[in-house]
């Protein structure tokens, strides 16, 4: 008696922890050439590969919390066609080898039909060529350096590049401050996304006529700019332009205002996130950073994603998690798209992936960024940009990013 009890309670437990009771939450089939097994109506596996832990979980952490409000949405929404999706999360980790054992993870334990992934640039150069040889279609939810979408056919991105969205931060910065004529410019230099979107802000100062009086280089590891800092304040620069990630470029803000740096500082889409504010405190107040997100995007699904986001943040979205629920939402667009063509249960793995490939490229998406499509090579086409502004409490770390008109 006392068993069956313990067998019910198990079977209960197991019930409310797949997506709805009744659904099996057995991953889709499992070998190369059978076909996909929606029988029973198993979840559709989708890999999520991205930094939950190390120094680039400060952004890796905003992505899983979008991913997993989209996974919730979109099965309440009846999933695809009537099939619930199920995340499979790997976490890369902050090295290459973590993204690269993610990503094998994904493809070929978890047999999912694509990937969301991986957090960095600098990762996705390593990551992305396995599912490029796997032909596993992948959505790099943050990846802004140049040349992602090249990586090859199964590679696209929901996040827009450095090219289209940082020259944005220095023409808001040229508003707020007419007189700006020298500036200085920091990235990390073993950070293949700084080193692109550094690239941009140089190109964009130059072309704006501005000085370029210095660039700096560091480390995403770095913790001491002392030198670099006080080289730089003695050049007297009005803007100083950091590409770097939030724990670094964090601390590097910290260090400019306290030897007394006075002028705007812009910060690239690695200091992107609220989880900068506990870095740099009061003094990250001002940092300007261009987005490629705004909470006050004014379709039906932003406004869902925001509710839904702030009733369990308290907080407004930020881009990293609009991005991650983004690629979810293509990923389950594109399978619908699939699934009305030929049923998915009928399509083995493999044809599913290459299937889904090309319809991820076909598809438009109404999405927390707007409305986006792909261009052929899979590189976004997106139409809102934003610069926000950090503005601290003060004396404390709490703060909050206030969009530019
Ligand atoms: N946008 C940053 C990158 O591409 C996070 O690595």
């Amino acid at each position: 008696m006392k068993s069956i009890f313990k067998h019910l309670l198990t079977a209960f437990i197991t019930c409310i922890l797949v997506v709805a009771c009744g659904q099996s939450n057995t991953p889709i089939a499992t070998t190369t050439t059978a076909p996909v097994n929606t029988t029973g109506n198993a979840p559709i596996p989708i890999g999520i590969g991205v930094a939950q832990t190390s120094n680039v979980a400060l952004l890796g952490q905003e992505q899983v919390i979008g991913a997993k409000i989209a996974e919730q949405f979109f099965n309440q929404k009846g999933g695809v066609n009537g099939t619930p999706i199920k995340l499979f999360f790997q976490d890369t980790s902050g090295d290459e080898q973590g993204a690269i054992n993610a990503f094998n993870a994904l493809i070929n334990q978890d047999k999912v039909v694509g990937i969301v992934g991986p957090t960095l640039s600098q990762h996705a150069f390593s990551a992305d060529p396995i599912a490029e040889r796997a032909k596993v279609p992948v959505l790099a939810p943050s990846n802004t350096a140049k040349g992602i979408p090249q990586i090859g056919e199964y590679i696209s991105r929901v996040s827009a590049p450095v090219a289209v969205v940082a020259p944005n931060a220095v023409k808001a910065a040229l508003k707020i401050n007419p007189n700006i004529k020298k500036v200085a410019v920091f990235y990390a230099q073993n950070d293949a996304f700084s080193k692109s979107e550094t690239g941009t802000f140089q190109e964009t100062v130059k072309a704006q006529g501005l000085d370029l009086v210095t660039v700096q280089k560091f480390q995403t590891t770095d913790t001491d700019f002392q030198t670099q800092a006080t080289n730089t304040i003695n050049l007297k620069p009005e803007l100083v332009i950091i590409s770097g990630l939030a724990a670094d470029g964090g601390n590097l803000v910290k260090q400019l205002r306290e030897l007394g740096y006075k002028g705007l500082i812009i910060g690239g889409n690695g200091l992107n996130t609220s989880n900068l504010l506990p870095v740099c405190k009061a003094l990250c107040d001002g940092i300007l950073i261009a987005q490629a997100y705004s909470p006050e995007h004014p379709n039906e699904i932003n406004k869902e994603f925001r509710r839904i986001y702030t009733e369990q943040n308290k907080k407004e979205p930020p881009q990293f998690s609009a991005q991650a629920f983004t690629g979810v939402q293509v990923f389950v667009e594109a399978l619908k798209a699939v699934d009305g063509k030929t049923k998915i249960s009928t399509l083995s793995l493999p044809q599913l992936r290459t299937d889904l490939n090309k319809a991820i490229l076909a598809g438009k998406y109404d999405t927390p960024l707007g409305e986006i499509s792909f261009t052929p090579e899979g590189e976004i086409i997106q139409k809102e940009f934003y610069v926000a502004q950090i503005s601290m409490e003060p004396g404390g770390s709490n703060g909050k990013f206030k969009f530019l008109k």
